[in-house]
């Protein structure tokens, strides 16, 4: 996009001397300003976003301590696997009727590289406090390299931070280019960095009669990127404000153009230009490609299905004999308090008995007894 504005209308190289860039983002224009311009002696930059801001100040104040933290981060991802794997596992599953069933469950695990991107980007959204700020700010760096490219998304969790997920993963000798952060590093010295609102930033820094601003704000009426809130009040705030400051300044004002009116019935005395681009999410865009990985998506999806499929299957079948075991095994409960209460009633005959017999031998006992003292009697009446 930038060589379509170095075209045309081009960039007047002289007649400023302060070049000022309130919607930062990844700042492209500013590094052609820097290398092409040799007027400019102040650099001012500006984004809403803290964690963006952070990490331009962690390089250009702490730049050691930044790239050691990637290069460490580096060191322990490059050398993991890509690709995930898939686990076989056979499931046998016990019961009587079922002794012969099988089923094969097949779990497929995430690659190394995106547990190693998942463990680390959960870290940040929720641990991230244990951090100093130039860590913090070069985890999110190392997370923005190797998430999906161009994307700041966020979730409920991480609140506004970066929660993006995994991109290709695909790096073969390096996440990150260390002399471009150095470049950087040099370059940023001369940069005054601003974090907040482009209108706060713009009343703070007063910039001077010749100036060059290059306002690139949220694109009207698109799914952003950046996740920001930038409305249409917001829209012809900036146009008004870009329109009073070129009296005496040079302005660009980017943004998308829907078809309709919006900018050419704001504009006055600025000039507009036009140019076709090609809007791609992350990706470059190559249609045959694009085919390509969306019939592996579907073959990938459609595996998926039949797999589920034949989960969903055999837990079915698992409910099924879980169930049967139920019955039997309520089945099995009844009859065992059945045998339980004829167990109660045999013990208590058999109490019963027992007490029987002890009685009937106390009675026994004593007849014998008597029947001896009377033999006893008889015996010694006939002695005498
Ligand atoms: C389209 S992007 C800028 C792209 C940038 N020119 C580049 O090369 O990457 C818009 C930027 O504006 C920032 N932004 C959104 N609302 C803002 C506001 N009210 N004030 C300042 N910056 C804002 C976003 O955080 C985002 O970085």
């Amino acid at each position: 996009m930038i060589k379509k504005y170095l075209s045309s209308p081009g960039i007047p190289h002289t007649g400023f001397d302060t070049y000022v860039e309130p919607f930062f983002g990844a700042g492209a224009m500013m590094i052609y300003v820097h290398e092409n311009c040799p007027d400019v002696k102040k650099f001012v930059i500006n984004d809403v976003n803290p964690y963006l801001i952070g990490i331009y100040n962690a390089i250009k104040n702490d730049v050691d301590n930044f790239t050691g933290r990637m290069n460490d981060l580096e060191s322990q991802y490059l050398p993991l696997k890509r690709d995930g794997s898939e686990e076989i596992a056979t499931l046998a599953l016990e019961g009587e009727e079922w002794s012969n069933k099988e089923v094969i469950l097949e779990r497929k695990f995430d690659s190394e590289r995106k547990s190693f991107y998942k463990e680390l980007l959960k870290e940040y959204i929720t641990d991230w406090k244990k951090w100093d700020s130039t860590t913090e700010s070069a985890t999110l760096y190392f997370l923005m390299k190797t998430g999906f490219n161009g994307i700041w998304q966020k979730t409920e969790e991480s609140g506004d931070r970066f929660a993006t997920p995994a991109g290709l993963l695909n790096q073969k000798d390096r996440v990150y280019d260390y002399d471009n952060v150095m470049k950087w590093h040099s370059f940023l010295q001369k940069v005054d960095i601003h974090c907040g609102d482009w209108l706060d930033c713009m009343n703070k820094i007063s910039p001077t009669e010749k100036s060059f601003l290059f306002a690139d704000p949220p694109y009207r009426d698109s799914f952003t990127s950046y996740e920001q809130d930038f409305g249409d009040e917001e829209h012809s705030k900036l146009i008004n404000f870009c329109e009073k400051f070129s009296k005496n300044n040079t302005v660009f004002l980017c943004n998308r153009d829907d078809g309709g009116d919006f900018f050419s019935s704001r504009v006055n005395d600025l000039s507009i230009s036009k140019y076709d681009v090609t809007y791609t999410a992350g990706r470059r865009q190559d249609k045959k490609k694009n085919l390509s990985k969306l019939e592996s998506r579907r073959k990938v999806l459609e595996k998926k299905k039949a797999m589920n499929e034949k989960k969903r299957k055999a837990l079915e079948d698992r409910a099924t004999l879980f169930e049967k075991k139920n019955k039997k095994i309520s089945g099995l409960e009844n009859k065992r308090s059945a045998l339980e209460e004829k167990r109660e009633e045999l013990q208590l005959k058999l109490k019963e008995v027992n007490a029987e017999i002890k009685k009937m031998t106390n009675n026994q006992n004593f007849e014998a007894k008597k029947a001896t003292e009377v033999l006893l009697h008889n015996f010694s009446e006939r002695k005498e």
